[in-house]
């Protein structure tokens, strides 16, 4: 490492120390550019392919409340991947790569999309237990050191919680209804517990780039300490609901402060991530089969761009 960059290498690590925002034309670490383009571009890619499992059910919500609800939640998700692909490319990265890379199979997204919703009150589970889990995961990166995704994630957040709480909401209202609603709801929370608590990735000692990330001020708390505040969080929320969380280990811990829990079936965390979860394929199919049908709205938006550009060039020439 040449002395120039040996500088610019301390004078970055200064100003994060600092708790300093870096904007896209600052100088970086390579490293950290490229740690940034991958954990941008996978979460940009897990808010549009989440829309996939909810939006299976827009057409059949049981009423238009609760239509216009899910259709407001849905379109949130895509406006979230809209900032993160924008706030991802301020790093360098073009959107088509990031696409292509998705719909080759290369990038990643969230694991948890890749199970099926069943019933209504998947709806519920859903909004309750995986945004529930995005906040978690999402309130510290309002303050992550990248300030265009900083940015992006305080309205992201905000709107989190709204899904959250609707989606809490559709359990309540089942937890409280007939016996087959009730059953509903609690196999919904059987089915999506613990794919939930996996959206916090491999423990600590498994999580080969978490001290990296911690030390650029991009994730502040480990990924079983999140993991912890989301079982302390929801289990009274499951409690109010008088729905039983399906683990038999789960167990207020006095001298911890905390509760206890069972222990992750990490084979089946591993194996979604390798592409054989109930619907990767289908996902994919899917953002592939959207991207190709899209494809003349770019054409039209591209043959506009350039025949603006050429009109604006000619008027400058004849003002010359
Ligand atoms: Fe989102
Ligand atoms: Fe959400």
């Amino acid at each position: 490492m040449s002395e120039t960059d040996k500088n610019l290498e301390a004078r970055f690590e200064a100003y994060v120390a600092e708790e300093k925002k870096i904007e896209p034309k600052d100088w970086m670490p390579d490293s950290y550019r490229k740690t940034l383009i991958r954990q941008i571009s996978q979460h940009a890619h897990s808010e549009i392919v989440g829309m996939l499992p909810e939006g299976n059910w827009i057409s059949r919500a049981p009423s238009l409340k609760r239509k216009a609800i899910l259709l407001a939640k849905v379109q949130d998700e895509a406006g979230h991947g809209l900032y993160l692909y924008s706030a991802a490319e301020t790093l360098g990265v073009t959107r088509n790569q990031m696409l292509n890379d998705l719909h080759t199979g290369k990038a990643k997204y969230s694991s948890i999309f890749n199970y099926p919703t069943l019933t209504w009150a998947d709806m519920g589970a859903v909004g309750w237990l995986v945004d529930g889990a995005a906040i978690m995961n999402q309130v510290p990166l309002c303050k992550c050191s990248y300030g265009p995704y900083a940015r992006a994630m305080v309205r992201v957040c905000k709107e989190e919680s709204f899904h959250q709480r609707q989606g809490f909401q559709v359990m309540l209202n089942l937890a409280q209804g007939t016996d087959e609603q009730k059953d509903m709801a609690q196999d919904a929370l059987n089915r999506w517990w613990w794919p939930s608590l996996m959206m916090f990735g491999p423990n600590d000692a498994d999580s080969p780039h978490s001290a990296q990330s911690m030390k650029w001020n991009i994730k502040r708390f480990s990924n079983d300490e999140l993991r912890q505040r989301f079982v302390d969080m929801t289990v009274p929320q499951a409690e109010l609901l008088g729905l039983t969380i399906p683990d038999p280990d789960l167990k207020w811990n006095e001298e911890r402060g905390h509760y206890d829990f069972g222990e992750i079936q990490w084979e089946e965390f591993y194996n979604v991530i390798q592409g054989n979860g109930p619907c990767n394929k289908e996902r994919i199919a899917a953002r592939v089969k959207a991207h190709d049908e899209g494809a003349w709205v770019r054409e039209a938006a591209n043959a506009y761009a350039k025949k603006e550009n050429e009109k604006r060039s000619k008027s400058a020439t004849h003002a010359a």
